[in-house]
């Protein structure tokens, strides 16, 4: 069933993301098939590698989101990936592009995913934003979040993620579009937009 749906999720991929990667890597992908032969590991690895340059399309190559709707994923908590992954693919948190790519990935792929976003770091911040002071309600934030919000269990790093991606992630939340934890739910509707703005603007700024 995966390697069905792959060529399809790929083609749609491409026109999505026509301003991403070199056109030969994509067509690389292409050629690739979806699930590997059982007990073949290169060709595994290589089948991996392949899908891992679709997420480069969107996510950056160098670990940096080609537009700010989209969240870094470099460095971020490997536990935190592998459950979004999983939420995407069971529909628990909606996103039909990335429902898409998770879907396209077996399981053992997905764990695999995770690990190597990971590894990699979190790309150095380019803009030097304006660092407001923070706002009260960031003493709340770091008991799950850690210290200077930079993630670990049980919560994700939200320091250095774009503005735009975290108001709305947030403002999701809050209204109930995104419902994959409820305490984020409570909380974020318990902030009023204005406060979710300035809060996010100060975490985009860490
Ligand atoms: C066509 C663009 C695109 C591609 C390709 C893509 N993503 Fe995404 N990804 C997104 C967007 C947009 C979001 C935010 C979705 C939302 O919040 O609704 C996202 C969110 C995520 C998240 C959640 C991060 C967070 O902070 O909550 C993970 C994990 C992720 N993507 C992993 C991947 C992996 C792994 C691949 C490759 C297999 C991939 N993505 C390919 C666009 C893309
Ligand atoms: C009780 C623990 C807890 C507290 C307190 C908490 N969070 Fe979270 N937060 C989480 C967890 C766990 C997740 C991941 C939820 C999921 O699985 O999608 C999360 C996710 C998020 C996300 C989505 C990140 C992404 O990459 O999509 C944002 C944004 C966020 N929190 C902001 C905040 C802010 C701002 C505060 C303080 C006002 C806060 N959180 C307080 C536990 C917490």
């Amino acid at each position: 069933m995966i390697s069905n749906r792959f060529p399809t999720v790929f083609g749609v991929l491409v026109a999505l993301a026509a301003l991403g990667a070199p056109a030969n890597s994509v067509e690389h992908v292409v050629e690739v098939p979806a699930v590997p032969t059982p007990g073949n590991a290169a060709e595994a690895a290589a089948i991996l590698g392949a899908k891992l340059l679709v997420c480069n399309t969107c996510h950056g190559a160098d670990g940096v989101p080609r537009n700010t709707a989209t969240p870094v994923i470099w460095g971020q908590q490997e536990s935190y990936l592998l459950k979004q992954l999983h939420d995407f693919d069971s529909g628990s948190r909606e996103s039909e592009v990335m429902k898409w790519m998770a879907t396209a990935l077996t399981p053992a792929e997905v764990a695999s995913a995770a690990a190597y976003f990971a590894k990699r770091s979190w790309p150095a911040r380019t803009a030097s934003a304006a660092s407001a002071s923070p706002p009260a309600a960031v003493a709340v934030c770091q008991a799950c979040h850690q210290q200077n919000l930079a993630g670990g269990l049980p919560a994700p790093r939200l320091a250095g993620q774009r503005y735009e991606y975290l108001v709305d992630a947030m403002r999701r939340y809050a209204e109930g579009e995104r419902t994959n934890n409820p305490e984020m739910m409570n909380m974020m509707k318990a902030l009023s937009p204005a406060e979710r703005e300035a809060m996010a603007r100060y975490i985009s700024g860490l």
